[in-house]
């Protein structure tokens, strides 16, 4: 393979995302998608077999989080400060809508992830009508948690994003946003661009979500915090609560817990609407989900030991790390503390002999990001690892389970999946060099770079610049704890075997 372009330490991934980053107050046209090119041509990477990771690093801040951030900022009065906040293109589209909305926004980026933002926002009733479409790029957070906020205005907006956030269901967040007295019209399934126009006062809403799901839930409180009295949410389990810890930071009423029917097996939030919110502080932790990366990529790949501070536990995303601990992995916590309400600690981890492992189904919500790298650890581990009730996994950024089953095969792994699960033996087949193609997922592309790093053979990915969207500069990252990847032409790499 002819390599085009090296990502060494400290190399800038692209020219794209600076642009996005400094103008992303502009970003707003009809959707295109967010591709990084050179000379109008995708930028592939290849993976190479890795010696240990060694270093301490940091990983970019929580994508969650940061999208809360910059939308409750926004619906507060006065300025919110916010450090730390994830620069990567999903969370970059969200500050575009909420400056295209009334906000003032502005970011400045500094080295190791730092990062300083202000957003003096509008108060909650008081954002405006957008003077053109609102593209989300590949986030269905933004699209899920802003259609939420656009139900309770009276006006009338349209929302879009690329080609993998249109495929991807709305309906799961419009049904219950109808019930507002606000208006929805989508493409053909309820799907992307979809315009919205809202009500000047949104009905209070008593939801029971038949899924688990962080973005439904925050779409309906976010409604909720512009509609008069209580609105109830309940899940049936409980789905990443930052939105809940959030609100409760700005000074919203908020009462969780489980809920007293079904045993109290469903999970319920109540909060009270139409509160004053004021500007705050936030210090945005690494996003845990980032950090899966670097950490199973340390676990096996033998002699590695790497830090990561200042990442996010959050006990309903650390799914991932529970699990791995039960496989064997050897990882330790450090300087656990509390940042804007959200448990943060620095993590060290050591190359283990991973085992396999059954996978709970009810595990699901507080990893629902990590089943790729987990296949991936799974796919070096002992033994057959059983990852139960995946059926959530079909609806990201793409249909992950199938696309899991079908590259780790072409990477000479051993995995099937049998109805929502998916089931990967341990071991790495030899093969020549294999390219995966990304299909604009973020944590596809970042998994089979971790893959490559301990297969005896190249992999590669057709397109980096899907990382962009939670890991700007992962590349670059990775080859600093020792890692080989490097940037090369899509038309030297191997055909997609998928
Ligand atoms: C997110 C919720 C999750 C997760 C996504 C981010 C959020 O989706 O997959 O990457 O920030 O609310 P669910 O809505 O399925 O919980």
């Amino acid at each position: 393979m002819r390599t085009r372009r090296s990502f060494g330490a400290g190399a800038v991934l692209s020219g794209r995302r600076p642009v996005i980053f400094a103008e992303f107050h502009r970003l707003m046209p009809a959707s295109e998608p967010v591709s990084e090119t050179v000379d109008g041509a995708p930028v592939a990477a290849v993976s190479q077999r890795a010696r240990a990771l060694k270093g301490e690093t940091t990983v970019p801040g929580d994508k969650s989080i940061s999208h809360r951030a910059l939308i409750l900022g926004t619906l507060a009065t006065g300025e919110t400060t916010i450090d730390g906040l994830l620069t990567g293109e999903d969370v970059l589209r969200t500050a575009a809508a909420m400056s295209a909305l009334g906000a003032e926004i502005h970011g400045s980026e500094g080295p190791d992830n730092a990062s300083h933002w202000k957003v003096r926002g509008r108060g909650i009733g008081g954002l405006s009508a957008p003077s053109d479409v609102i593209d989300l790029g590949n986030s269905g957070t933004g699209a899920r948690l802003i259609a939420g906020v656009l139900s309770a205005y009276p006006f009338t907006s349209i929302i879009t994003g690329d080609a993998s956030l249109r495929k991807r269901p709305m309906a799961r967040v419009t049904d219950p946003l109808s019930r507002t007295g606000a208006k929805f019209a989508g493409a053909a399934g309820g799907k992307l661009p979809m315009t919205i126009t809202g009500t000047p006062l949104p009905v209070p809403l008593n939801y029971d979500s038949p899924v688990a799901s962080a973005q439904v839930k925050s779409a309906v409180l976010l409604a909720g915090l512009h509609a008069p009295g209580e609105t109830v949410v309940s899940e049936p389990a409980t789905s990443r609560d930052h939105t809940e810890r959030m609100f409760k930071y700005f000074g919203v009423d908020v009462d969780a817990g489980p809920a007293s029917s079904d045993n109290g097996a469903r999970y319920k939030v109540r909060i009270t609407g139409q509160p004053e919110l004021t500007g705050r502080h936030i210090n945005v932790p690494g996003d845990p989900s980032s950090a899966a990366f670097v950490i199973v990529a340390a676990l096996i790949l033998p002699g590695s030991e790497i830090t990561l501070r200042n990442v996010g536990l959050n006990p309903l995303r650390t799914g991932l790390f529970t699990t791995l601990e039960e496989m064997g992995a050897n990882i330790t916590y450090t300087n656990r503390r509390d940042e804007a309400g959200e448990p943060v600690a620095d993590i060290t981890a050591k190359a283990s002999n991973l085992k396999s492992i059954a996978v709970p189904a009810d595990r699901a919500p507080s990893m629902i990001d990590e089943y790729p790298i987990l296949a991936v650890a799974a796919a070096c581990a002992h033994g057959e690892t059983r990852m139960d009730g995946l059926a959530e996994l079909r609806v990201k950024e793409s249909d992950r389970l199938t696309v899991m089953e079908k590259s780790l095969n072409a990477c000479g792994v051993d995995a099937r999946v049998e109805g929502d699960t998916l089931i990967v033996r341990g071991g790495i087949k030899a093969k020549g060099p294999v390219t995966i193609p990304v299909n604009l997922d973020h944590r596809i592309a970042m998994s089979f770079l971790v893959l490559g790093m301990a297969a005896d053979h190249p992999v590669a990915i057709d397109d980096s610049s899907a990382m962009d969207t939670s890991y700007p500069g992962f590349i670059a990252a990775m080859n600093r704890l020792g890692a080989w990847i490097e940037a090369v032409d899509p038309a030297d790499l191997p055909e997609p075997a998928v």
